[in-house]
């Protein structure tokens, strides 16, 4: 997810620009780039860092100009650095362009233009892109709007692009395909951002331009085109949200929203890898490595906090399909014991940041000891992501809130697509059963979408609770993580003290805990342990405590016993884990606000611990 902004008008483009990007920089913050077209021509400026640099970077440069655009990136493909930042300009040195989106195809669309003669200064997409174009234009000579129109449609991904002509200084050209581009309406000028957060000073009247629309922007004109180049009717709003409610998208938190972002971040992780029809799972990080994995003696799963409970999950799975002994440690105490390393070895680091300092001192440690590091990170480029020798990136993009949700999602989606490739490869995992995996796992999106629909339930059960001084998370097998996890959330989120534990291990001692003043939160989805959790209930009832049960739709026996459910839809029990935590999310986030607790800043946290 990237920001971007543009302005064509009267005023001066460069503090509209520089302050919308500011704005954005949720959106995405490691790498940022202005064009501008003045008297001096086109005019590119770009850099690795915050916008906040650019600006102290761009201090006495020629910067007054009436028509620009800017970006800041979240990268997807290439590192952040100066050379992969937006915009990127085309060979001629006519055109600068700013995108945020995946072209899937840009590689065979590169290597067709490389025979043609371009060379690329960048790793990514979007400097293709500028030059497919141009090169359209070109071998066409037709305007550059029928040239981006043209290579719409032959373009494979999501986009939203801004274009600039030093030759048609009085244009902006837009166009959109899953992204958003929200354009508004002056007098005599127009405004264009991601969202609307660039504008909103200067106008409330905007136009939501829809996906396969490309707009031709001038000061005074705006029109709208479909691909099929028929002219479309610009439907104009009026916006009635402040700045910061656009932020968060609508939502009242930066952690609600990323909740909801699921059904598309869990989607984006899987996109352009699992092929349910095909049978196929595609991930270069795997497949360059594959002997390396199949033929590991161990895999040493090293994290921290929500990532942990990843690494966790991805025990039970990885044990399950691939028969390869598993063992999860804490980054933080691997680093400082004396751990045996064997050289073949499997290291999986999980962060969602990919700078925890614990962990990235426990992959230096067993690098030392000839282990092979698997990274699977979040942030695209970070420390985590370039001392590794392979991994994969869970697409989830910028995560802003403190508590980690759709970071853990995608987490799991990437650990569950490795152990299926790894288990399909070694022979462990059937193909009828990895078949049912595939199409179980494709299937999730959609299924976290409908939890979604109905997460208002889970607000009178918030209200219910939330005076709680002491709450129990308990599951079975793929559960119990999703217990841990959830019990991390709650503690983090509302400051109520939280254990998670295996539901078999409360006989052991923490039933002691139980009277009618304590809450357990059974994530009890259909198992093969149904039965046994079943009869874990029944004995925290006998001691009269409150139980709030997730449980698989159409459960006919659980909702009698308990005091609160909360269903979610029937998925195999591999997968369901990415299900069942997505209500322990939303209750976490209800008890917090119900609190007046600060769910996006929690005290005490950091985002990242890049400390020890
Ligand atoms: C999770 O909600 C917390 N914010 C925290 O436990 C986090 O998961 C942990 O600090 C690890 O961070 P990382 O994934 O960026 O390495």
């Amino acid at each position: 997810m990237c920001g971007i902004v543009g302005y064509i008008g009267p005023r001066e483009a460069y503090p509209i620009i520089i302050t919308g990007l500011k704005r954005q920089e949720y959106r995405g913050y490691d790498s940022t780039g202005v064009a501008l077209i003045n008297n001096e021509g086109l005019q590119v400026y770009k850099k690795k860092g915050k916008v906040s640099e650019l600006e102290n970077a761009l201090l006495g440069k020629p910067l007054s100009a009436h028509i620009g655009i800017g970006h800041t990136r979240w990268a997807t493909h290439g590192e952040p650095s100066d050379v992969n930042a937006h915009p990127h300009e085309s060979n001629s040195g006519k055109l600068a362009i700013i995108h945020n989106g995946i072209i899937e195809n840009y590689a065979l669309i590169k290597q067709d233009l490389q025979k043609k003669g371009y060379t690329f200064k960048s790793e990514t997409d979007t400097e293709v892109l500028v030059n497919f174009i141009e090169d359209i234009q070109k071998n066409t000579q037709c305007p550059l709007e029928e040239a981006v129109r043209m290579a719409m449609k032959r373009v494979a991904g999501a986009y939203v692009i801004l274009l600039l002509d030093v030759d048609h200084p009085d244009t902006i050209i837009a166009a959109r395909k899953g992204s958003p581009l929200v354009i508004g309406i002056g007098k005599g000028e127009h405004f264009l951002g991601s969202d609307a957060t660039p504008m909103l000073e200067y106008t409330k009247e905007v136009v939501y331009v829809n996906d396969y629309e490309i707009a031709i922007i001038k000061a005074d004109e705006l029109v709208l085109k479909n691909l099929g180049n028929e002219k479309q009717t610009p439907y104009i709003i009026s916006l009635d949200m402040e700045l910061a409610a656009i932020e968060k998208g609508g939502f009242d938190h930066f952690m609600l929203k990323e909740i909801n972002e699921q059904p598309s971040t869990i989607y984006d992780c899987l996109r352009g890898r699992l092929d349910a029809k095909a049978g196929t799972i595609t991930m270069k990080g795997i497949e360059d490595n594959i002997h390396a994995l199949t033929s590991a003696k161990r895999i040493i799963i090293i994290a921290c906090g929500t990532s942990w409970h990843a690494g966790l999950e991805a025990e039970y799975i990885i044990e399950e399909l691939c028969r390869i002994p598993v063992e999860v440690e804490y980054a933080s105490e691997f680093r400082y014991r004396n751990p045996v390393i064997n050289k073949d070895d499997v290291i999986i680091a999980i962060s969602q940041s990919g700078e925890t300092a614990d962990t990235i001192v426990a992959i230096e440690k067993a690098k030392e000891h000839g282990a092979f590091i698997f990274g699977i990170v979040n942030v695209v480029g970070s420390s985590i992501s370039r001392i590794s020798n392979a991994g994969a990136y869970t697409h989830a993009g910028p995560e802003i809130g403190v508590a980690s949700t759709k970071a853990f999602t995608a987490q799991l989606a990437v650990l569950m697509m490795i152990a299926l490739k790894i288990g399909k490869e070694k022979g462990t995992l059937e193909l009828k059963r990895y078949m049912e995996l595939l199409n179980e796992l494709e299937n999730i999106p959609e299924k976290v979408q409908s939890i979604l629909r109905n997460a208002d339930a889970l607000k009178p059960i918030a209200s219910k609770y939330k005076n709680a001084i002491n709450a129990l998370y308990l599951g079975r097998g793929y559960n119990f993580p999703i217990a841990l996890e959830g019990a991390l959330k709650l503690k983090e989120i509302s400051y109520i003290h939280a254990e998670g534990y295996p539901a078999a291990e409360m006989k052991h001692g923490p039933i002691a805990l139980v009277d009618n003043q304590l809450p357990v939160i059974f994530v009890a989805t259909h198992d093969e342990y149904h039965s046994k959790i079943v009869s874990n209930i029944q004995e925290i009832k006998a001691r009269k405590g409150k139980v709030i049960a997730i449980i698989t739709e159409g459960d006919a026996i659980i909702p009698s016993m308990a005091d609160d459910v909360f269903f979610v839809p029937p998925a195999n029990e591999l997968v369901a884990p990415l299900l069942s935590v997505v209500p322990l999310q939303l209750l976490s986030y209800y008890i917090g606000v119900d609190k007046g607790c600060d769910v996006d800043k929690p005290r005490n946290l950091a985002k990242s611990v890049t400390v020890e």
